[in-house]
């Protein structure tokens, strides 16, 4: 009897780590689910074919890392294929960011994505087979007016990446990260209503605005994000990328 790889979503109750936690159980891996809503799990767990396990929790908390791994292997084993994607963003005249936005921004988009993959490589090198792909951005890639604290820590997660697929190439793991444009998303929609609150502007408009980032002239599909974090999974060659999911907008 074979036994179905594991793998861990973060983020995976809304918007891409949804998409991308259902798509790894359909190509039969068994998927530990975390995100804080416990009731958004539930739901996606409920579309999962194959088995889940969620666990439910702030990835901030200190301690919440560690609980998280330590519950899945307890389950099931060795976490072989992570995707590092919760995440969140404000915005704010760089002058204005507080220290409280500062410190959290950096906390979820870049500190705990470095708590897992320091917490996942030792399993994944005793087996020798480990794929992680973080989900870090275009802001990850250049800079925009009014989003300074998330750029700085998706620029600093893509470093992560890099450096750690340069350590680690040879043992079996392969790190990556793809850097989506605007997304379809829940995320996208709290932008676009800050648009709104903030500019006057129509919710049409403001979509349009986010849609006109992408020289494709559209937001990104949370499932052609996906498409490129499994074919991170799939591929043991490829590994230190940052893989631009935006329709044009970056060209390196
Ligand atoms: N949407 C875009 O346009 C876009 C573009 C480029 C990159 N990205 C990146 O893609 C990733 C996913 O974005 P998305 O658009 O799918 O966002 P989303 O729809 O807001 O979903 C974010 C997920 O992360 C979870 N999360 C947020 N803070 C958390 C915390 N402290 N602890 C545990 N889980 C937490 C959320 O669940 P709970 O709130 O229940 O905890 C949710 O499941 C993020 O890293 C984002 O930066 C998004």
């Amino acid at each position: 009897m074979t036994v179905n790889p594991i793998a861990l979503v973060t983020g995976a109750g809304r918007g891409i780590g949804r998409v991308t936690a259902i798509r790894l159980s359909q190509a039969g891996y068994r998927v530990a689910l975390t995100a804080r809503s416990r009731r958004q799990l539930s739901e996606v767990a409920s579309q999962c074919p194959g088995e889940t396990l969620t666990v439910p929790g702030d990835i901030t908390e200190p301690g919440a890392v560690e609980a998280l791994f330590a519950t899945t292997e307890r389950q099931w084993g060795t976490v072989t294929a992570l995707v590092l994607n919760a995440g969140a963003a404000t915005s704010a005249p760089v002058t204005r960011i507080t220290d409280e936005d500062w410190r959290h921004q950096i906390g979820v988009n870049l500190t705990a994505p470095f708590e897992c993959l320091r917490r996942a490589v030792p399993g994944m090198r005793e087996v020798g087979d480990g794929r992680i792909v973080a989900v870090a951005s275009m802001a990850a890639k250049r800079g925009e007016p009014y989003i300074a604290a998330y750029t700085a820590a998706k620029h600093g997660l893509l470093g992560l990446v890099r450096s750690a697929a340069a350590e680690l190439a040879g043992t079996g793991v392969t790190v990556n990260a793809v850097c989506p444009g605007y997304v379809d998303t829940p995320m996208t929609e709290a932008s676009v209503a800050t648009i709104v609150a903030k500019t006057g502007k129509s919710t049409i408009d403001a979509r349009r605005l986010l849609a006109g980032k992408q020289p494709i002239g559209r937001l990104i599909d949370p499932d052609e994000v996906a498409d490129a974090i499994m074919f991170c999974v799939n591929s043991p060659a490829v590994t230190g990328q940052g893989i631009n999911i935006d329709g044009g907008a970056v060209q390196s």
